[in-house]
């Protein structure tokens, strides 16, 4: 009898178990109404057509999406097999540039506490990056190539173990049985693509296919022998996680479908929901500018109510240490009248810094424009007013004075001299509507060769002073066509200088701030986070093409070839084709010998190793000197090997909180800088 019993219960046992491993499968055809709910985590959104958005394009996000009750794995001796197949497609923000990926995941928790966004796919962060105590089994679908991590590109799919190191990798492609080649896919095409993955685990092999179409192709595009007994929990949550960085793209799941010990019913692509309309940003633009309209009379009227609570709360601080530096400060009441009160009608423009007003100072009648920032921390105002104390002693033709400053509350303000011409952008970029400034007729709008190269010689020789020749080295940190202000007549002065720093003095360690601008930004900056010399001379070579082509660093109205400017300088260089490159508006009216030193120094500048650029005094006499000749030819970026060991300790300056993006020649670089630390 007893036997019986047991057997019975043997029986029943299985039966359990057969019962539990038939829930262990799921199929999601879109994301809404199904009896099973994904569970969301960081920024993942579930549209009302049901398509699951992973992130947008706004930088630096996570957004997660996983199975809500966790699956079986394993029991202490075996693993399962399993298969799983989903249907995804990436939106990228710049038609070549995505940022950054995404991956399938098995984890032990759905939260991934720590974990970064950008390269880090939000899975790991830099210090768990490698460690067996993770358990993470992930196959990434990468779109930036990172070089910390040996990616292999920047369109790639790889398995994880623990790791973003992939175990292996691939150049995404599929295979099609017809013609039985492999046809290369393009990750960030925006159309969806299908991917399966599948572990045996009597092989113990992982397998990973992708196809734009429903049907599986029969050769796998990745194919790597690994026993993942010792990854697995014996429970583990299935899902994805997708990060962007600076570069961003939406991450979008159309369906998935999964199953445990067995073949993942396949997903038939026509009954999933379909991909949102390509943005049109113009009719974006107008909602914005609607919305806008409407939300500025309440802000207005909050904005009435919170100044006359800060009147009262905000009154002028002079502190001891301020009266050191007395004579340059401005009293608050002046600089107030002499804008207007801060009108509106007296902006100049406004950029990542503050707000810019025209002034005419009470007491002498002078022009001066007055930039306003708000600044939540006292410590980083008073090394920064230290600093103003030196930079307001520089003095040079090319450098927008600085007459002095005031501080009031969390506000700084800073006075200086007043450019009737306002900032070169407007001049180089007409097609753009870029911020307000002083009216300037449309012919005036055209900058000729001849004021084109002497705003460039001025830029170098300003430069040259910060760098070379004033008492201390003092690095710009974010020269852009933005910063170069003109005067009365046309000369290109550099305005901002030290302002960067500023927000590297931040008080809040958690917050993280982008300083410096996309497409200006030297590569080594990864891995010291400290700006140098030579990552301004990079910038100043971004600025020499900008002036030279007339268009931004990176334009995302461009065709894809030409979204890099450096790119597309390099190439047509490189195939003696740069004519073809030179401002169209200019209509030929130029000086061909100076456009070709030109263009010879800003490639020079644009050199991914710091040091093989000039310094700025070699550039300056470059741009003053007799021709061409005089100028180094430009030898081809190095190969992806060097970039390898100058970032191999990329995360030890700035805690790892970095971006690479790569592309054909050059690498533009987004670099964050941790403020902890600092104030
Ligand atoms: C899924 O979500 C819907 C709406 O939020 C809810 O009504 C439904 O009960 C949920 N289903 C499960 C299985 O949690
Ligand atoms: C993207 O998502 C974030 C977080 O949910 C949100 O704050 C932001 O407004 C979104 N951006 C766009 C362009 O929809
Ligand atoms: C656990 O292991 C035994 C033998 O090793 C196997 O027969 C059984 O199917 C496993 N159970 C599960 C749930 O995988
Ligand atoms: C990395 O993540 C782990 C948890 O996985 C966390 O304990 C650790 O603090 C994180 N490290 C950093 C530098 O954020
Ligand atoms: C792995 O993580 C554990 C616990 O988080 C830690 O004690 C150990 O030092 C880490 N190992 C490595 C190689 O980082």
């Amino acid at each position: 009898m007893p036997k019986n019993l047991i057997l019975l219960k043997i029986l029943f046992l299985s039966l359990l178990v057969s019962a539990f491993s038939q829930q262990d499968e799921f199929i999601y055809t879109g994301f809404t109404g199904s009896g099973n709910n994904v569970s969301l985590n960081g920024v993942a959104v579930i549209q009302e057509s049901g398509i699951l958005q992973l992130t947008n394009e706004t930088s630096r996000l996570i957004g997660r999406a996983f199975h809500p009750r966790p699956l079986r794995f394993k029991n202490s001796t075996v693993a399962n097999s399993f298969s799983t197949v989903f249907t995804f497609a990436i939106v990228p923000e710049y038609p070549k540039l995505g940022g950054h990926g995404f991956a399938f995941v098995l984890s032990p928790t759905r939260e991934l506490a720590g974990a970064l966004p950008s390269q880090y796919l939000g899975l790991l962060n830099s210090s768990n990056n490698g460690n067996a105590t993770n358990h993470i089994f992930a196959v990434e679908f990468d779109t930036v190539q990172d070089f910390e991590f040996h990616d292999i590109n920047d369109n790639h799919v790889g398995v994880d173990i623990d790791s973003l190191i992939s175990a292996k990798s691939a150049a995404t492609s599929y295979y099609d049985s017809g013609s039985g080649e492999h046809h290369p896919l393009n990750l960030k095409s925006g159309d969806a693509i299908q991917a399966w993955i599948d572990y045996d685990s009597i092989a113990k092999a992982v397998s990973v296919t992708l196809s734009p179409f429903s049907s599986k192709p029969s050769t796998p595009l990745l194919s790597v022998p690994f026993d993942l007994l010792s990854i697995l929990e014996d429970e583990m949550f299935v899902g994805f996680s997708a990060s962007t960085g600076l570069l961003s793209s939406s991450h979008y799941l159309l369906g998935w479908s999964f199953k445990m010990n067995g073949a993942a019913q396949s997903l038939d692509l026509s009954s999933l929901p379909s991909l949102p309309h390509p943005r049109k940003k113009d009719h974006y633009l107008a909602i914005i500018a609607a919305s806008l309209s409407a939300i500025s009379f309440v802000i207005l009227a909050i904005a009435a109510a919170v100044y006359v609570f800060h009147r009262i709360k905000n009154a002028e601080i002079i502190e001891p240490w301020e009266l050191e530096y007395g004579p340059r400060r401005f009293s608050y009441a002046n600089l107030r009248r002499a804008t207007k009160g801060f009108r509106d009608s007296e902006l100049l423009g406004s950029g990542g810094f503050g707000k810019v007003y025209r002034g005419v100072l009470p007491c002498s009648g002078g022009e001066v424009a007055v930039k306003r920032i708000s600044h939540d921390s006292r410590q980083g105002i008073r090394e920064f007013v230290a600093e103003i104390a030196s930079i307001g002693r520089l003095r040079h033709r090319n450098l927008v004075q600085l007459q002095g400053w005031c501080r009031r509350g969390r506000d700084l303000l800073l006075v200086y001299d007043y450019m009737p011409n306002g900032s070169l952008d407007r001049f180089l970029f007409s097609d753009e509507k870029t911020s307000p400034g002083p009216p300037a007729s449309p012919r005036q709008l055209l900058l000729t060769w001849d004021q084109r190269f002497q705003i460039l010689r001025g830029v170098a020789s300003a430069l040259l002073y910060l760098h070379d020749e004033w008492e201390h080295v003092v690095i710009h940190r974010d020269v852009k066509a933005s910063n170069v202000l003109l005067d009365a007549d046309l000369n290109g002065r550099l305005g901002d200088f030290g302002l960067a720093k500023l927000h590297e003095h931040g008080a809040n360690p958690s917050t993280t701030r982008v300083v410096g601008t996309l497409g200006y930004l030297a590569p080594e900056l990864t891995r010291t986070g400290k700006a140098t010399a030579s990552s301004d001379v990079f910038a100043f070579g971004a600025l020499v093409m900008e002036v030279v082509c007339g268009r931004r660093p990176i334009e995302p109205k461009a065709s894809p070839e030409e979204l890099v400017l450096v790119d597309w300088v390099c190439e047509r260089w490189s195939q003696g084709r740069w004519p073809e490159i030179v401002d169209h508006r200019l209509a030929g009216n130029y000086n061909m010998g100076e456009v070709e030193v030109a263009l010879k120094v800003g490639l020079l500048c644009s050199h991914p190793v710091a040091a093989a650029r000039p310094t700025i005094r070699e550039v300056a006499r470059y741009l003053h000197g007799g021709g061409t000749t005089e100028v180094p030819t430009v030898s081809q970026p190095p190969a992806t090997g060097v970039y390898e060991q100058e970032t191999a300790s990329a995360g030890e300056g700035v805690g790892g909180l970095v971006d690479f993006v790569h592309s054909k020649s050059v690498i533009v670089v987004e670099e964050v800088v941790s403020l902890a630390g600092h104030g």
